[in-house]
Formats: C-alpha cells, sequence, structure tokens
C-alpha cells in the first residue's frame, strides 16, 4: 500500500512553511516519527518537496524530499512510492526574480507547472476520484496600463485587466488557464473522458509574514521595511510613496489555501478567486510600522524599474466572488495583522534587537 499524502511543493518558502504548520496543527496529518515505523494505512501524511532543507522545527512534521520538480524520475519514483489525494503547488521563482531569469522563471512557473498538472491528471485517473490541486496566483496576473487607469479601476475583477508585465505574471496566467483546462477539458474528445484533477486556484496579494522574508517578489518592501524596523537597521523603500496595492498577513493566506481546498466543489463557480484582506500605499505602509517601531528609519530611493512593475498592479481587488461561492474572510484587517500578528511576532524574533518601544 502507499501512504497517502497531501503534497507541498516550494515548502521550504515562506507560504509553505506556514501552511506546514498550520496543518500540522490540525487531526488530519500523522506524524512520520522516526522512519522506523511503517506508514499506517489508514493515516495521511504531509510530503514536502523543495530544493532547501525546512527548518528542523517544521520538518518533524513531514515526509521531506528534497529535489526539483522539474526532476520528472524523481516524480516517478514519488508517485510509485505515495498516494497522492492533493498537491499545494507553491514553488515559483517571484516577479523580480523571474525578469533576472526568464527562461528559468518559464521553466520552473509553466514547465514545473505541466508536470504536476500531468501527474495529478495520471493520479486521478488512476484513482476514479479527483486529486485537489491548489495554486497560488498572483496579482502579477494583472497589467493596468497607467497609473490613471489603475486611479479609477480601484478594485479589480478576476476577469479584468489580464495584461501582465512580467515574465511571473505571464506564467502565472497561463498556469491558471492549463489548471482550468486540465480540471474541465482534459481529453475531452476522448470517447470516455476520464475523471480528472480538481484544479482551485487564489490570487494572492503581496503577503506578510511575520517569521520569514520574501526574496525576489516586487512587493517585498513592505515585508522588508517591516523586518529591518525590528531589527533596528535602516530601510530604503525601493517605490515611491503613493504607490498602492493590496496585501495579506500570511495567517489569512494559508486559510485562504486551506478554505478554497475545503469548499465543496459544486459551490465553486470560477477556477481561479481574487482574495485581499487590505489595501496600504507605501506611505501607509511605513506609518504602520512607525506607530509600532517609532525610531524606524525608513526612507524613499525608488529603483524605477521595480516601480514600473508594481505600478501596473491593481491598488485594491475585488474578492465579493470568493466571499459568496467560499464563505471566504481574512481574519485580520490592517490594525488586526500589525498589532495581533506581525508586531509581537516579530519583536520577539528579532528580541534584543528592537529598534522600537514595547507596546
Ligand atoms: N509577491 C509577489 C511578487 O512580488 C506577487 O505575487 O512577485
Amino acid at each position: 500500500m502507499r501512504a497517502k499524502v497531501s503534497m507541498i511543493t516550494g515548502a521550504a518558502g515562506e507560504v509553505g512553511q506556514a501552511l506546514i504548520q498550520r496543518l500540522a496543527e490540525t487531526e488530519a496529518y500523522a506524524e512520520p516519527g522516526d522512519g522506523r515505523q511503517p506508514f499506517g494505512d489508514d493515516e495521511h501524511y504531509i510530503l514536502t518537496l523543495d530544493l532547501k532543507p525546512l527548518p528542523p522545527e517544521i520538518a518533524r512534521h513531514v515526509i521531506q524530499v528534497e529535489g526539483s520538480i522539474l526532476d520528472t524520475a524523481l516524480l516517478d519514483r514519488l508517485v510509485s512510492e505515495y498516494e497522492i489525494e492533493e498537491i499545494y503547488h507553491l514553488a515559483a521563482l517571484l516577479s523580480t526574480r523571474a525578469e533576472f531569469s526568464p527562461d528559468a522563471a518559464h521553466r520552473v512557473n509553466v514547465e514545473g507547472t505541466m508536470g504536476l498538472l500531468h501527474l495529478a491528471a495520471q493520479q486521478s485517473e488512476w484513482r476514479g476520484e479527483s486529486v485537489r490541486f491548489i495554486f497560488p496566483s498572483s496579482i502579477a496576473v494583472f497589467g493596468l496600463p497607467d497609473l490613471q487607469t489603475k486611479e479609477s479601476y480601484a478594485r479589480v475583477r478576476e476577469w479584468e485587466w489580464n495584461y501582465p508585465t512580467t515574465m511571473y505574471g505571464c506564467n502565472k496566467l497561463y498556469c491558471e488557464m492549463l489548471g482550468n483546462y486540465f480540471s474541465r477539458h482534459y481529453r475531452q474528445l476522448a470517447a470516455d473522458q476520464p475523471t480528472s484533477l480538481d484544479f482551485r486556484s487564489v490570487r494572492f496579494p503581496g503577503l506578510v509574514s511575520a517569521y520569514t522574508v520574501p526574496s525576489g517578489g516586487s512587493s517585498d518592501y513592505g515585508p522588508e521595511m517591516l523586518h529591518a524596523a525590528a531589527k533596528g537597521v535602516p530601510y530604503s523603500c525601493f517605490v515611491r510613496e503613493d504607490v498602492r496595492i493590496p496585501f495579506m498577513a500570511m495567517p489569512d493566506a494559508v486559510k485562504a489555501l486551506i478554505d478554497l481546498a475545503h469548499a465543496p466543489r459544486q459551490r465553486l463557480n470560477r477556477p481561479v478567486y481574487n482574495v485581499t484582506s487590505f489595501s496600504l500605499s507605501a506611505a501607509q505602509f511605513r506609518e504602520q510600522v512607525l506607530c509600532h517601531f517609532p525610531d524606524a528609519q525608513i526612507s524613499f530611493s525608488p529603483d524605477l524599474k521595480r516601480q514600473k512593475i508594481v505600478d501596473t498592479w491593481p491598488s485594491d481587488l475585488d474578492d465579493s466572488a470568493a466571499q459568496r461561492d467560499w464563505g471566504w474572510k481574512p481574519e485580520y484587517n490592517v490594525e488586526r495583522a500589525f498589532a495581533e500578528y506581525l508586531v509581537p511576532n516579530i519583536r520577539e524574533r528579532y528580541q534584543g534587537n528592537t529598534a522600537g518601544h514595547a507596546d
């Protein structure tokens, strides 16, 4: 018997680490222990795949595999050893990094996703039951042509302005479509259309975690500003003060993925949903940071090229479809996000090295 698993790719990244911790808190997954016990037939495990190792405190919850999503021999081995019931496909090169190496970004973001969609489709057919495929997409799939348009289309809906200007945004938009294709139309001309995968996707705004700092994204100025303040080091923001995009605290991002994964399929009228929680200009983000770290030194020296990318992203998202179809509701508005999640945990993380005053 193969052990039943939920597979998480890109598990060592920001979202991956937070997701594992949340999933491990539920009763639904067994821990693999020291590997000497055989896997239980009725148990479900978390299987992770990443090039990098997980921090030990997270690794103990999972069956950890170090490797690439592009390694087809490795994927074949995993399928032979495990019954993959669900995939959280988080591995990706983010928007800034992808501009420096667009070919590599295409390989990882598109070819990597295609390989996993194939795997999920085959597994679904084999089991006669759909493998759920949860895919985080991004505000980078939007591309507003200029600031005036950005101003007038404040809350952008899923199907509006799908004209990405970055390799990452193009990759995400195309993979949303591939996911929908595999889920609803794969082998549509076959005499007997087989069971295929169940693709579900959310478009995230900029994510902010108390425990990890993102790398290679264009919304990174928010979290970078906050973590620099907590460490007591000066920060120079790479976008203008007036630049506004939506953000979300990491626990809400994880909640969105899990809530969407568990939503009854018949309730889902779309393959892809916008989700958001609060929208801030870079100056307002700085004000929030200063409320908690009043001595923080935050200046603005825009990098015009990175700035240009963020200028094409919407200032807010309309997530009413997610609210209506699967009850999406963030737990953290901006005040709660800073006061109850970000600041206390960040202070603890950099304890003894804070620029601010205790609340
Ligand atoms: N945070 C991502 C980035 O900046 C956008 O989804 O690339």
